[in-house]
């Protein structure tokens, strides 16, 4: 059976495919018979590379660095076929996504970080339906509905499942899904800075602001934000900020302070709160707690920073 050979056909019909479970590269050790579990192997002058289960890695008792999720490209390529690696390379690229290809007869497979497996998907899904010329999906943003509260609890979980505090899985439902609850319901509740951003009627990220207080002087405490995992760094978190900067401007809103990784916040213009004179809320939080002052910003906005009743009890 010969395999396809035209890049814009097989780029069409890639067909990305995510095998159940996680893999590793072991070193295997010499001399020692191989085992039925192995999926792939290379020999190298320094020894044979096998690619296999982590449960079995795990039961062989070899040792790995990098986990990966297993993606095949199900369509038929031929081995000859010209520049599929490249472009599969480009797009994974693009998203930041680390790859390495291994070609079978039939198909390309390629091995990720497991963290990054639905982005990944996505970003092929893209890069297929950009060959079949299909215009991209529109991205709309709008003020929250009741409606739309659901999917909001969903994805603020989705995105939260890894806690980007410190790295860890979150143990049962993430904190910021309950503390989203709350906000709906509290009385500093503001429904024209609760936005979603919506794809094909799905809501695919969301963020929200607060009154919030420093003496009298009214605020907005910004968060949480959560963007869909798989569609991450697509730019969707930067549209959801842009829309609610723009909004707090035409509401004649002060400033929104966060509290966040000072490298994003910082794009928007977010600065160290004290540098303005606004302390945190709790003093360990130094530099994360960060203000963006608006375009009627008022010198003379001085004290520590009183979150919406939810955030302050977190
Ligand atoms: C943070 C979040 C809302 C950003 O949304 P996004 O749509 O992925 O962001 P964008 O595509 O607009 O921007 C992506 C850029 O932001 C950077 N970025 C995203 N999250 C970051 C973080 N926590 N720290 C530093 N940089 C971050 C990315 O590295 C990327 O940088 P690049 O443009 O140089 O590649 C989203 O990643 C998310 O939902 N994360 C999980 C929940 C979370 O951490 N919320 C914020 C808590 S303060």
């Amino acid at each position: 059976m010969t395999g396809e050979m035209n890049l814009q056909t097989l780029l069409a019909s890639i067909h990305p495919v995510l095998r159940e479970g996680e893999y590793v590269y072991v070193l295997w050790p010499h001399g020692r018979p191989l085992e039925a579990g192995i999926e792939a192997a290379v020999r190298e002058a320094e020894g044979l590379t096998v690619v296999l289960p982590r449960a079995e890695a795990d039961n062989l008792g070899l040792p790995y660095d990098f986990v990966a999720a297993w993606i095949t490209l199900e369509v038929h390529s031929a081995l000859e076929a010209v520049g599929l690696t490249a472009a599969v390379s480009k797009a994974l690229t693009d998203a930041r996504i680390s790859c390495n290809v291994l070609a079978g007869f039939h198909h390309d497979h390629l091995l990720v970080p497991v963290a990054d497996a639905a982005r990944a998907l996505e970003a092929l899904a893209e890069l297929s339906a950009e060959s079949r010329h299909e215009p991209r999906p529109e991205l709309v943003l709008r003020t929250e509905s009741p409606a739309d509260r659901e999917q909001i609890l969903g994805l603020t979980a989705e995105a939260f499942a890894i806690s980007p505090a410190t790295g860890q899985p979150a143990v049962g439902e993430p904190v910021e899904v309950k503390m989203l609850r709350e906000l709906f319901d509290c009385e500093e509740y503001l429904p024209e800075l609760s936005v979603v951003a919506v794809i094909d009627g799905e809501v695919v990220g969301h963020v929200i602001s607060t009154r919030a207080w420093v003496e009298d002087h009214e605020l907005l405490g910004l968060g949480p934000i959560s963007v869909a995992p798989r569609l991450q760094r697509h730019g969707i978190g930067t549209a959801l900020m842009n829309e609610t900067i723009s909004r707090a401007n035409a509401a004649g809103e002060y400033g929104i302070a966060l509290l966040g990784s000072p490298v994003y916040y910082s794009r928007f213009g977010f600065v160290p709160a004290s540098s303005m004179g606004v302390l945190p809320p709790q003093d360990g939080w130094a530099e994360h707690f960060q203000l963006l002052p608006l375009a009627v910003w008022a010198g003379g906005i001085h004290g520590t920073f009183r979150y919406a009743g939810p955030l302050a009890r977190m």
